[in-house]
């Protein structure tokens, strides 16, 4: 397979249009049989539920060539079961978790001619999503939908690789208690473009969003899950029924427990403790793990005794070793890796 010229080492986090995108529609309570098509345009009623309603739900993964020429994928099986939740909440049809993972692969297989080569330190991130089609006027969900796949070849979401981070404790909130925080639905994105234009103009990278209720417990960003290290190297996590259930952190703990025999912690994170940790990290699909040196609460300042000037020492190992899961030299437990 001939590699498109592409200059990997270069990409940022933006799209780039590959040959083919998967699509398949929801009509008569059914889904049909879906096809590939080069066709990168989606023509619509002005009327569309998604347009009117905001009524969409996405996912993201990557694929990885591995280090003897494999393409990969990671997890999609749980992206499958993401997407069912989120489409669940927002009244929307299921797409059943095997043929997301089937949609997943065709569309990986399509475009193998984007998928960077190992060591590049780029990757084909595939993102699938829902939305509905037809018009909707009353506030009501739609009748008929559309499920796509479409990739892009990715590099590092945020700019400047593995530089740490500064965070700002937001004044805006994420997700409302009971509300949608949990799920990947695009109004959780479309209400945080505000807050995150407001952190950049002030000179921070990203968003620390607290639970809107107390405004005293760590939720996340507006793209990651956080993951700190104590100083006698235990790591936690947040735990929050209003954050998205990151594949990523899920991953990592494991990782952390099984592979390094740290020890984990799932549990509410208190704002007043994040000074007392040792390291943080922000991971997703998109941000892997990015090292955080610096967080800033209305002028006061948090800073990680490692971490400041490079990723801290436990996180670089946790980095390493989910990165060389994924990318094929370090066994990777049962499940985890889908050959494409
Ligand atoms: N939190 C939010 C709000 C996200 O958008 C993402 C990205 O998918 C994550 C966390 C990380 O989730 P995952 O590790 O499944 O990519
Ligand atoms: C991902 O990590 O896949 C996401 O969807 C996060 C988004 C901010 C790019």
């Amino acid at each position: 397979m001939d590699k498109k010229n592409i200059d990997w080492e270069n990409l940022g986090f933006d799209y780039v249009a590959t040959s083919k995108r998967y699509v398949a529609n929801f009509r008569d309570g059914k889904w049909d049989e879906g096809i590939l098509t080069e066709d990168s345009n989606i023509t619509l009623n002005e009327c569309a539920g998604v347009f009117q309603y905001a009524q969409t739900v996405f996912e993201g993964l990557k694929a990885y060539t591995t280090e003897n020429g494999h393409i990969v994928a990671f997890r999609p099986d749980l992206n499958g079961q993401r997407m069912t939740d989120s489409a669940k909440r927002l009244e929307m049809p299921v797409f059943p978790v095997e043929r997301f993972v089937e949609a997943v692969v065709e569309t990986i297989r399509a475009n193998a001619a984007y998928v960077p080569p190992f060591g590049s330190g780029a990757t084909l991130y595939v993102r699938p999503y829902m939305f509905g089609t037809n018009p909707v006027i009353g506030v009501k969900p739609a009748d008929e939908y559309q499920f796509r796949v479409f990739t892009t070849p990715v590099g590092p979401y945020f700019k400047g690789g593995a530089k740490p981070l500064t965070l700002c404790v937001s004044d805006f909130d994420r997700a409302a208690p009971h509300g949608t925080g949990h799920i990947k639905a695009g109004l959780n994105y479309a209400m945080s473009l505000h807050a995150i234009m407001t952190a950049h103009a002030n000179g921070f990278d990203e968003n620390m969003y607290l639970d809107s209720a107390t405004r005293t417990k760590v939720e996340e960003t507006g793209g990651a899950n956080f993951i700190f290290i104590t100083k006698d190297n235990t790591v936690v996590t947040p735990q929050s029924d209003t954050i998205l259930p990151s594949i990523t952190r899920r991953s990592l703990l494991y990782v952390a427990e099984h592979y390094l025999g740290l020890k984990v912690e799932e549990r509410t994170v208190y704002f007043d403790e994040v000074k007392d940790f040792a390291e943080c990290g922000l991971c997703g699909t998109a941000a892997v793990i990015s090292p955080v040196g610096k967080i800033v609460d209305h002028g006061k300042e948090i800073c990680f005794p490692s971490g400041v000037e490079k990723m801290g020492p436990t996180i670089q190992k946790l980095y390493d070793t989910l990165t060389g899961i994924q990318m094929g030299h370090i066994e990777a437990p049962e499940g985890w890796i889908k050959v494409i």
